[in-house]
């Protein structure tokens, strides 16, 4: 049996050898309870001591403590230095490189209805009008009686009406206007002439949905009044308009139509954009597509405003942008732009 003596001095060195070979939790651990554990080698020493003589047990006994505090601190040093390096690889891992892109943020982009509205107005407003506003819940005066469509006219049935609160404890009937049209009644009611207004707004029409028809839409009113204006300036501002949205080479075509608040009345045609005029599906095989409604303003509605009928004349026309921007774009289905779907909203 090696002496005691012998042991404590053949323990330091290949201990902390060992020590400084441990390169993780598990293996510092392991060192530990073979040099320092109950069961371990220092340990086991330690006890011997108490077998010996006293004065050798003194020196022995010192000599052994120096060893197991040497050891001790070696430990806890290398210990000390491994968590340092754990902590130094967690924190690489985490590092991010702020300099690197970012992920691609998705285009928010306008409505195509909000597209063709503002290039609408756009070009009405190089041609000198200016842009009003009106609004959605209307007296029934505005949106018919003062445009000449009285109760009992069979021109209400051109407007299937949402009501509001119809005739109810004898108040004035409010409905969701079903035109831009009262807009020329607003305007004229504070508004000397020259007027050249354009007015966009929603509007509401009491109608089961299909390709060409929704319950809501857009519409644009014109109005000019002046003195000395005539259709030919009418035929003039429309025609401009028709080339500016649909470009140089349109066709378009004046017919005779019938609204109550215009003298003559008549609707603006363009030739069909799928078949340039020679008659297709989209047509009903005329070669033509109406896009607006417009006029010579009533000689009534005129008096009315308080202007002289005899010095002042007026054109107005209505149009609907939800129509255009079909045409423009050859969608299919006027239920496409308010389904929501962003597949169909993002081609535009
Ligand atoms: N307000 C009509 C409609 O919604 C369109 C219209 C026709 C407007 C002729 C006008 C006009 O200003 O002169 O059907």
């Amino acid at each position: 049996m090696t002496s005691v003596s012998d042991s404590i001095s053949e323990i330091e060195a290949p201990a902390l050898k060992e020590l400084d070979a441990a390169s993780d939790a598990d293996q510092l651990e392991a060192w530990r309870l073979s040099y320092l554990g109950r069961k371990g080698r220092l340990t086991h020493v330690l006890r011997r001591l108490a077998e010996l003589p006293l004065d050798e047990r003194r020196n022995l006994g010192a000599e052994a403590n120096r060893v197991k505090l040497r050891l001790e601190a070696a430990y806890d040093q290398h210990r000390g230095r491994l968590e340092q390096a754990r902590l130094a690889q967690v924190i690489e891992g985490a590092r991010q490189d702020v300099t690197l892109p970012g992920p691609p943020l998705p285009h928010g982009r306008l409505h195509p209805i909000s597209q063709t509205l503002s290039d609408v107005l756009r070009a009405f407003e190089n041609m000198g009008f200016q842009v009003a506003e009106g609004p959605e819940i209307e007296w029934d005066y505005y949106n018919f009686e003062a445009l000449r469509i009285p109760a009992d006219h069979p021109a209400r049935d051109m407007w299937d009406t949402l009501w509001i609160d119809y005739e109810r404890d004898g108040r004035r009937p409010m409905l969701l206007r079903t035109h831009t049209s009262p807009n020329q009644i607003r305007i004229m009611e504070h508004t000397q002439p020259p007027i050249r207004v354009v007015v966009p707004g929603k509007c509401y029409r009491f109608e089961a949905t299909d390709p060409t028809h929704e319950w809501m839409m857009t519409q644009v009113e014109g109005l000019a009044v002046d003195d000395g204006i005539s259709m030919a300036d009418l035929k003039g501002t429309l025609a401009e308009f028709a080339r500016r949205i649909f470009g140089e080479d349109r066709k378009v075509a004046f017919r005779c139509d019938y609204f109550p608040f215009v003298e003559p009345g008549m609707e603006l045609r363009i030739d069909c954009f799928i078949c340039r005029g020679e008659g297709c599906r989209t047509c009903g095989r005329t070669g033509w597509i109406e896009i607006l409604g417009a006029g010579m303003v009533h000689p009534e509605i005129i008096a009315n405003a308080g202007y002289d009928p005899d010095r002042y004349t007026g054109f107005a026309f209505g149009l609907g942008i939800e129509r255009i921007a079909l045409l423009r774009h050859g969608v299919d289905d006027i239920r496409h732009f308010y389904a929501n779907d962003l597949r169909f909203l993002q081609q535009f």
